[in-house]
């Protein structure tokens, strides 16, 4: 469903008014999510459902469908284990749910009335940079802009509009409505203000998070340590010193982790964590935690990417 609006642009008069009101930690009621994929839709889902009044955006009516049924399955898949012992609690938690989350393919026309923008679409620095650029002009002062990135620099992000100041990362995990996790409202970047800081702890407290805060650092918390320790052991496993197969049943038994790496490296994705590792490279290449890896080069390189494409490390069926 589309939204109809007027494209508003900000005007000088209205700077001042919003200067005061950007002093007062904001209250999130209104959310904008840019991207409907697997990470925006999962973002709109679990906003909706705690209440706010949520438009998700994407380029086409066709992804958005394909987004509101995604969207609606995971609900019914909720419900049967939140309202197991009450069909009918559970059918109007859904259709509250739904009441609170419309579409659009137009993402000026929609955040003149926002609160909170927060960006989930392809992981791709000019990409974002446009978009935000865009953005910033039609959204008013108040409005709090969010980038749920995993790999690239909020601070570049930021730079791309006149708002820094109220500008964050919110990094979700995936599966959104699943992971108790949200990183960071709390990506604070040296220019995030500490009412937008908070606002955002507030929201990701609101949409049944817990927020853990970070600073702009390469892979947040989660990432920055688990994409090393992925490719380290791709590097135990190139130099021979044990097989991947010995090297996964390890770390699930010794370290109780639910799966081994490269069991995680083919659910991620090869091409994504290469992705990942070849930007902090280029960030810091001397840093021997971010080195590219040849092997993980050579089977992204064959479009060996996992899971996805039935083969990576492992072969699926
Ligand atoms: P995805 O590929 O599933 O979805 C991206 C969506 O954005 C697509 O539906 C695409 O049509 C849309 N899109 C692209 N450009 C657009 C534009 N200019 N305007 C509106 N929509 C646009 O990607 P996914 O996995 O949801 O990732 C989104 C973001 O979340 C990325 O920045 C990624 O790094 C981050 N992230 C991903 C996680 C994951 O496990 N997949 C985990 C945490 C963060």
């Amino acid at each position: 469903m589309a939204f109809a609006t007027r494209h508003f642009v900000r005007t000088a008069a209205s700077s001042s008014a919003a200067a005061t009101a950007a002093a007062k930690k904001l209250v999130v009621k209104h959310v904008t999510v840019i991207g409907g994929g697997l990470m925006g839709a999962g973002i709109a889902q679990v906003a909706a459902a705690s209440g706010h009044t949520v438009v998700l955006v994407d380029q086409s009516d066709e992804i958005l469908k394909k987004s509101t049924k995604g969207i609606e399955e995971s609900l019914k898949r909720v419900t049967k284990k939140k309202f197991a012992d009450k069909p009918e609690a559970g059918t109007e938690f859904i259709e509250k749910t739904l009441k609170n989350l419309s579409t659009s393919t137009d993402a000026v026309a929609v955040v003149h009335s926002t609160d909170l923008v927060i960006e989930a679409i392809v992981e791709n620095q000019e990409v974002k940079n446009e978009l935000f650029k865009r953005l910033d002009k039609f959204a008013p002062e108040h409005t709090i802009f969010a980038s749920n990135t995993s790999s690239l620099q909020i601070t570049q992000l930021a730079n791309s509009t006149t708002r820094q100041d109220r500008f964050g990362g919110l990094h979700f995990f995936n599966p959104v409505p699943m992971m108790k996790l949200v990183e960071a409202s709390v990506i604070k970047t040296p220019m995030t203000s500490q009412k937008t800081f908070e606002s955002l702890v507030d929201f990701s407290k609101a949409v049944g998070k817990s927020p853990v805060s970070c600073k702009d650092t390469p892979g947040f918390i989660v990432n920055r340590l688990l994409v090393p320790y992925m490719m380290e052991a791709v590097r135990l496993f190139e130099r021979g010193d044990a097989s991947k197969e010995d090297i996964d049943v390890a770390m699930k038994l010794g370290a109780g982790y639910p799966m081994g790496p490269f069991e995680l490296l083919d659910y991620v994705g090869l091409d994504t964590s290469k992705y990942i590792i070849d930007g902090w490279h280029s960030l810091e290449p001397n840093n021997p935690l971010f080195a590219p890896s040849p092997l993980l080069n050579k089977l992204v390189e064959e479009k060996k990417l996992g899971k996805k494409t039935g083969e990576g490390f492992y072969k699926y069926q």
